[in-house]
């Protein structure tokens, strides 16, 4: 029997989205709004699962203290109030996209939890616009 806990966490972030060598032009008309030259922010939402089996010792999946420890150490701390190209060395080369921003955090969160845990990376960049990944 496996089952999944949850945990929700936030974080505000600055960040740009534009392709090197491109002009202002092509960025716009590629990334919209998200390629403002002068950087914008937003409210990113978080939902972490962990899924695997309940220790029958405790009754607990895995202590959510452990797990909200993890998510402020590796995504909160790091992330919250930051400009993400300038500031997340993951980001300078590569675009802070929603869709990267969930991989960079899944991978953080793949190092410091158990491999006997399976991880799932639910981010929304705006209350309509999220992503999911497993992995
Ligand atoms: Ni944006």
């Amino acid at each position: 029997m496996s089952l999944t806990v949850y945990r929700k966490a936030h974080f505000n972030a600055a960040h740009r989205l534009y392709k090197e060598g491109w002009s202002d032009e092509k960025n716009l008309e590629v990334f919209g709004k998200c390629s403002n030259p002068k950087y914008h922010g937003h409210n990113y939402e978080l939902e972490v699962g962990v899924s695997g089996v309940i220790d029958p010792e405790t009754g607990f999946l895995m202590d959510f203290k452990i797990l909200k420890d993890i998510i402020k150490e590796e995504i909160e701390d790091p992330f919250d109030h930051k400009n993400l190209n300038l500031e997340v060395a993951a980001f300078q080369n590569v675009n802070p996209t929603v869709e990267n921003i969930a991989i960079e955090i899944w991978n953080r969160l793949r190092k410091r939890l158990h491999a006997k845990y399976d991880i799932s990376v639910k981010l929304y960049e705006t209350p309509r616009n999220f992503v999911v990944y497993n992995g």
